[in-house]
């Protein structure tokens, strides 16, 4: 059997998130009931209307190819969508539908990025984006963001990490892991500094609709249409309309960009599902009531873990602006120990407290070093309140036992 792969492999590592679920799968098998706080998507169903589109669709006997950056309809409904949020109608040309935001920034890294280009990228960051650049052969530049300024990168900051090489810039807002989301003043400082370089600026906006207390996700495609010659939007219907298995992401970027992005999806998957497309349709057309209900269950959950995990000793906790994940500081956690048969284990770093959360307390969480960010540990909340009640119990329970 050969066994050699392409030497790009060698550098990009499996994804963290999906580890830990797999762990916790494991102890689930043996009957163990494990409180997930790892998962990344929405705990809720799509929009019925959302799902009746799709029945629709297939009985329509939409079964064949589709063109290869979307139909119609749907270049449409994301060209409104984004007047409506962002204050300006692309070209439809300018969008490009793929097979999920994973797709559409993997098309953007085979579309941009060479060997010898550096991509900035505040840390903590998502796991896929420094892989992505590694497995085109560039550098992922990860530039530190301090937890007192709730993860921001700062103009100073991005001023001091451009260099000749920087190809792109990938910020995400709010973000995962962090669930940070920059202001209008903090985005308007960042562009001064964006205009100072020649590079891409890609924002990753799938998470922008769900943001509490009043917070706004402002776009950089709104607030400098002096740059919309190089910013790159990505966004889709996964965590807006809890689609995530309908794989339907899009990026909507200077038109060069996007029949380059058709060339490369062109001889990849072609077109994303032809019957998904449809359902994206009617998420983005449709009714928002439903929407809002969930956006506000979020914000519910956020407030109850959040507040929770930042009454435990030793775990610090800020309620971040938006997304569905809180970023635990348990840096307060390291050095303490627990007992086991075999003997006393410290717990040395975020790996660790992961460990044993999952082990003994049999609560699934990811550790922040998957995110760059070590000593920090991140929820997803997208869970019931009765679950988030039960995971900060036994928490509490298991910190407690630590000496
Ligand atoms: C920051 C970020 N961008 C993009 C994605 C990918 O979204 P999709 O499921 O549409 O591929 C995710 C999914 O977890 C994400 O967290």
């Amino acid at each position: 059997m050969p066994t050699t792969f392409a030497a790009r492999l060698s550098v990009v590592a499996p994804s963290a998130t999906l580890a830990v679920n797999a762990r916790a799968a494991e102890l689930r098998s043996r009957g163990i009931d494990v409180v997930a706080f790892g998962v990344g998507e929405p705990d809720f169903e799509p929009p019925a209307f959302v799902l009746q589109a799709a029945k629709d669709a297939i009985d329509a006997g939409c079964s064949k190819y589709t063109a290869v950056t979307g139909i119609a309809p749907l270049k449409k409904a994301i060209a409104d969508d984004c007047l409506r949020r962002r204050g300006h109608r692309p070209n439809e040309s300018q969008i490009t539908v793929s097979v999920g935001a994973k797709h559409v920034l993997f098309n953007l890294a085979i579309a941009l990025y060479e060997p010898g280009d550096e991509v900035i990228l505040p840390k903590p960051a998502w796991v896929s984006y420094p892989e992505q650049v590694r497995m085109m052969g560039g550098t992922p530049v990860l530039v530190d963001t301090r937890a007192e300024d709730g993860f921001r990168l700062t103009a100073e900051q991005l001023k001091g990490a451009l260099s000749p090489k920087t190809k792109a810039i990938v910020i995400c807002s709010p973000s995962n892991p962090t669930g940070t989301g920059y202001t209008r003043d903090e985005w308007l400082q960042l562009l001064e500094v964006v205009r100072t370089s020649d590079c891409w600026l890609i924002v990753d906006e799938i998470y922008a609709s769900l943001v509490y207390d009043g917070f706004v996700a402002e776009s950089p495609y709104t607030l400098a249409p002096d740059l919309r010659d190089r910013i790159v939007v990505v966004d889709g219907v996964s965590k807006s309309h809890a689609m995530t298995g309908w794989r339907i992401g899009w990026s909507i970027s200077p038109q060069p960009l996007a029949s380059a992005l058709d060339v490369v999806q062109g001889q990849s998957t072609t077109n994303a599902t032809a019957v998904a497309q449809h359902a994206a349709v009617a998420a983005l057309n449709g009714p928002r009531e439903a929407l809002e209900e969930m956006r506000k269950t979020f914000e519910g959950r956020r407030n109850l873990l959040c507040d929770g995990l930042a009454a435990i000793p030793g775990i610090a906790c800020r309620r971040p602006e938006g997304a569905f994940y809180a970023f635990a500081d348990v840096r307060g956690l390291l050095g303490k120990s627990y007992t086991t048969d075999g003997g006393d284990v410290l717990l040395a770093d975020d790996d660790a407290v992961v460990k044993y959360l999952l082990d003994v307390a049999h609560v699934a969480v990811v550790p922040g070093s998957a995110f760059y960010a070590p000593g920090f540990v991140r929820f997803s909340y997208a869970t019931s309140d009765a679950r988030i009640r039960e995971g900060l119990t036994r928490i509490e329970r298991a910190v407690a036992a630590l000496h």
